[in-house]
């Protein structure tokens, strides 16, 4: 049994990612901590709570985290990626290039209890002291919650099992700049803050994530026999499904298809077999051209040279059984919700 923490920005493929971790029978989800990142921490939030309530989950706990980075301003927010309301405008009266605002009710039958009384931070922290060295923290957005909670309790990483961070790329292009990763670009120095400790952390880069593409026939498979939750990863995914395309992922493939970055991040807890690491000590550029850029020293040896000695081995991802996670993903989701 594995209980974890998701840490995410939803943000149409932390969806996935959420009723993915909601199906597997292996997996208690102690609770979703929002932070910024696809979109504004209000819907981010929001978000975490509709998709809660469309899954049949509304009991999980949300506890609200970051609204920005600690230390660089923020990015303007993905919303030609997720939509104005960051969950591929599902909505009622989001239309595409409205400003997201703060003032969304939630559908009527969004039914979510409530929103923690503590911060992600905290709750983080007061979960990992509850179950000692039980916890698994998934962090599928910008790590700024994550640095926080390390900040405000240095003994996390002993309090935790593991920490599975979805980000960075090494011989992948960025899917931002030409060499950063969103996760990681929206806070590099929080990304490289948290690769200096031994949590031990794993990274689900863009070397795997672009590996493990959904096609709409898939998604259309959720639509079809996963009832609710089928229908909002697929009505979700429309707007996002076309920004890949717009983009060019679908050239050569058989239809449009999309990326689902998060759920990988879910998968790699679950089946870790299915992906192959590299261990290094890792980095994040925090400043200049390559702002947000993931570096990982492969050579299985180090000099001591400035920036690079005395930090931990992290695992990186490097290749990845597409099929099996693919499939997995699928068939969890829909044997959980067969209607
Ligand atoms: O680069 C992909 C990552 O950035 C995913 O977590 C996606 O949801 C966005 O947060
Ligand atoms: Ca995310």
């Amino acid at each position: 049994m594995h209980k974890i923490i998701l840490d995410t920005d939803p943000g149409v493929d932390d969806a996935m990612a959420i009723a993915y971790a909601l199906a597997h029978p292996d997996i208690e989800l102690l609770g979703l901590t929002t932070v910024f990142g696809n979109i504004n921490i209000d819907y981010a939030t929001r978000n975490a709570q509709y998709v809660l309530d469309v899954c049949g989950a509304s009991a999980v706990a949300v506890a609200r985290g970051a609204s920005m980075p600690a230390v660089q301003l923020p990015l303007p927010y993905a919303d030609f990626v997720h939509g104005t309301d960051g969950l591929g405008n599902v909505y009622p009266g989001s239309q595409p290039g409205m400003a997201a605002t703060r003032d969304v009710a939630l559908r009527p039958e969004a039914r979510h209890a409530r929103v923690e009384p503590v911060d992600a931070a905290e709750f983080i922290i007061r979960s990992a002291r509850e179950h000692p060295g039980e916890i698994t923290l998934v962090a599928v957005g910008p790590l700024t919650n994550v640095a926080e909670a390390y900040r405000r309790e240095p003994a996390l990483p002993s309090l935790l099992a593991g920490l599975v961070i979805m980000g960075g790329s090494v011989e992948e292009p960025g899917n931002v700049s030409p060499v950063a990763e969103a996760n990681f670009l929206n806070d590099p120095h929080a990304a490289d803050a948290l690769l200096a400790v031994d949590w031990p952390a794993t990274i689900v880069g863009l070397d795997v994530t672009h590996r493990i593409m959904i096609a709409d026939s898939d998604l259309q498979r959720l639509a079809d026999q996963a009832g609710a939750t089928g229908s909002l990863i697929w009505r979700s995914s429309r707007f996002y499904v076309d920004f890949y395309t717009r983009k060019g992922a679908a050239q050569g493939a058989a239809e449009p298809q999309c990326a689902m970055h998060d759920a990988a991040a879910v998968a790699c807890v679950l089946m870790p077999e299915a992906f192959k690491v590299v261990r290094g000590a890792a980095r994040v550029v925090s400043e200049g051209i390559a702002i947000g850029q993931l570096a990982v020293d492969r050579r299985g040896y180090a000099y001591a040279v400035p920036h690079w000695q005395d930090r931990p081995a992290s695992a990186v991802c490097m290749a990845v059984d597409s099929d099996r996670v693919r499939e997995h993903f699928l068939d969890t989701i829909i044997n959980y919700h067969r209607t």
